[in-house]
Order: C-alpha cells, then sequence, then structure tokens
C-alpha cells in the first residue's frame, strides 16, 4: 500500500485528443496515463489508472480504494459538478484526494464553477492541461509524506 497512488479519469476523457480539442487539448488519454506513468516512476511511486464513463463504477472504485492506496488524483469530469455520490465515497475512505481539471473550470460556462468534490479534496489543480494531471501526481506525493 505504501506510495500508492490511484488515479481516476471520469467520463468522456476516454476520448481525450479527439473531444473539444480547443479546450482540452489534443493529447490522448493514453498519452496522458504515459506521462503520469513516467512521472511516477521518476517520483518512485507506484500508480494504478482507471477510466470510467460510469459514476457507480467510479464510486466502486474509491471504496475499493481503502487498504490498497495512500493518496489518490482524480478527474471526475462532468461528475464534478453534480456527483453527490463521488464526494461521499470520497469523504467515507478518508484516503486524501487531489482534484485535478485539464481546464480551468471557473474560466468556462456558469455550470462549471461548482465542484462538489472539492470540499472534500485535500485541495484542486485546474487549468494546466496534461501538466495538471503531472502537478496533482506531485501534490498527492507531498501528501504521503505528511
Ligand atoms: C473537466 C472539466 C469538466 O467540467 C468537464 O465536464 C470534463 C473535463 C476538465 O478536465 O477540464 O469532462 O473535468
Amino acid at each position: 500500500m505504501k506510495n500508492k497512488i490511484l488515479v481516476i479519469h471520469g467520463p468522456n476523457l476516454n476520448l481525450l485528443g479527439e473531444r473539444e480539442k480547443s479546450v482540452y487539448g489534443s493529447a490522448s488519454l493514453q498519452e496522458i496515463n504515459k506521462k503520469i506513468k513516467a512521472l511516477a516512476k521518476e517520483l518512485k511511486v507506484e500508480v494504478e489508472i482507471l477510466q470510467s464513463n460510469i459514476e457507480g463504477e467510479i464510486v466502486n472504485a474509491i471504496q475499493s480504494a481503502k487498504g490498497k492506496f495512500s493518496a489518490m488524483v482524480i478527474n471526475p469530469a462532468g461528475y464534478t459538478h453534480y456527483s453527490v455520490a463521488i464526494r461521499d465515497a470520497i469523504a467515507a475512505v478518508r484516503i486524501p484526494a487531489v482534484e485535478v481539471h485539464l481546464s480551468n473550470i471557473y474560466s468556462r460556462e456558469e455550470i462549471r464553477h461548482k465542484s462538489v468534490i472539492a470540499p472534500v479534496a485535500a485541495g484542486q489543480i485546474a487549468g494546466f492541461g496534461v501538466n495538471s494531471y503531472l502537478l496533482g501526481l506531485q501534490a498527492a506525493v507531498g501528501l504521503l509524506k505528511k
């Protein structure tokens, strides 16, 4: 369990690289995952990465993280703005979570300005494209050392 970090990509992030490139950039999810894994190696932590379009699957993954992972990095994507179930799962397992977003959700449509996840996250990183994940991973590793 020591130094193991779970990375969760929420709905539609499997379409990165083809979806709204002007907002999310041209990197595919596979390319992003490659960068996450390379940084994890550098930082000497283990990462497990999953993507799901299904809210319940994300809730299940968070619940099963208990005892297996010391921190998580999560981009809840569209669920950010209304999933009380994902928020409750994070609060329940009490594994520190870093919320990340490729785009700056606060400079976009008003429906994206509210994150129901943020109050239960250790912190949030938004607006830096692929770097949001890399900064998020660094933040998660920082939390392990606390
Ligand atoms: C997102 C922002 C969300 O508002 C949106 O629904 C996403 C991606 C981001 O990474 O910028 O799917 O989480």
